[in-house]
């Protein structure tokens, strides 16, 4: 009786998180710093398989057929593991590929996270939300310098002059009245700048340019810019933003102050003239053109502003970004990002 109880005692409550969407440049990433620390992750998948390094790891759950989408997927998922008590929803197409399919997105976007939020209404384990919130949600009206998260909650109006951004406004929306329906729930978010790292291959965003760019450098190709040249824009090395998404996952809600618990998560800002002559210091072959740039990905670079706030994730999350330097995160793109013909 006595060790019955010991036992129970010593044996540790799994926290156990759900990645919606684990398979894309952010959820990889977020679902392996996770692991790492001794959570167990379960990852809700349409097709696309983790890469091989975490799919043998013992804390980690695939779950194959999720769709935000389909109710039923998500409704299945959540009944099958109980164990569920937080969710990273991060399913979402990037800037461009909203445009070019507003109503696919706001199937994925907006109604998926309504069917999260009631498949969490029925699993009362599940009491942490979370969602990737992004500099798309910044309108022409929005501070250009030091955007803060806060800010998109003072102007619930702002007209962020995208769907995309229009998405992600009735994201922060849902996710605010779940959490205050009812105790104990917990709702945040992260508002996310263009995310640079070195996987092989990316989607259709507006400051992915960066990530063309440098291939196209490798690749001694000439570089057609989407961006102008002069539009500057907040970037995060892939690290530094993982940092600050396993922090917010995990601190306690007496240490986020800020309104409804929203944080930007700043890296570094430039202009696409620096990035490309940062790249030519180094490859003096790069060339490029950036005459007569448009179309959505030039619209929403000059739309969105040119820097995050870093003092509330700073304060409450104790983040500091590591890479703030462009030149540094030049040399770590160029030293590790793959050449086409090397790609598999
Ligand atoms: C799996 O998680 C448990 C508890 O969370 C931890 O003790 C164990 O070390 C983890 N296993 C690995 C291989 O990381
Ligand atoms: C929805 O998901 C369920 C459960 O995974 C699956 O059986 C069903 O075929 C899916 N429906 C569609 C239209 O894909």
């Amino acid at each position: 009786m006595r060790l019955l109880l010991l036992i129970l005692l010593i044996t540790p409550c799994f926290s156990t998180t759900l990645i919606i969407g684990a398979s894309g440049a952010i959820g990889t990433q977020l679902t392996k710093k996770l692991l790492d620390n001794d959570i167990q992750v379960i990852a809700g998948l349409r097709k696309t398989p983790l890469p091989a390094h975490l799919t043998s790891h013992p804390n980690l759950t695939q779950v194959f057929g999720v769709d935000c989408r389909n109710a039923t997927s998500i409704n299945e998922l959540f009944s099958s593991n109980p164990s569920i008590d937080t969710v990273w929803n991060l399913a979402a197409p990037l800037s461009v590929e909203t445009s070019s399919d507003p109503n696919l997105a706001y199937d994925v976007v907006v109604n998926g996270m309504s069917r999260i939020l009631s498949a969490m209404s029925v699993h009362p384990n599940a009491k942490i939300i979370l969602f990737s919130d992004s500099i798309g949600s910044y309108g022409s009206s929005s501070p250009r310098e030091g955007a803060s998260a806060r800010w998109l909650l003072d102007n619930p109006t702002q007209d962020p002059g995208s769907d995309y951004g229009r998405q992600k406004r009735e994201c922060r929306e849902l996710i605010r009245d779940w959490a205050a329906a009812v105790g104990e729930r917990s709702s945040r978010f992260a508002v996310i700048p263009g995310v640079l790292h070195t996987d092989a291959t990316w989607g259709a965003g507006t400051t992915e340019y960066a990530l063309d760019a440098v291939k196209a450098a490798k690749d001694n190709i000439k570089y057609i810019s989407s961006v102008p040249l002069n539009v500057k824009l907040p970037m995060i090395w892939r690290d530094d933003l993982i940092e600050g998404l396993f922090r917010l996952t995990l601190a306690p809600d007496s240490e986020l102050n800020e309104p409804e618990n929203g944080y930007a998560i700043a890296g570094l800002s430039f202009t696409a003239a620096q990035l490309f002559s940062a790249i030519k210091s180094r490859i003096p072959s790069f060339s490029y053109s950036a005459e007569n740039v448009r179309g959505p990905a030039a619209a929403f670079a000059r739309l969105w502003p040119d820097s995050l706030s870093s003092h509330e994730a700073e304060r409450d999350l104790k983040l500091k970004a590591t890479f703030r330097n462009l030149e540094d995160v030049v040399d770590l793109l160029l030293e590790n990002a793959p050449k086409i013909n090397e790609e598999l």
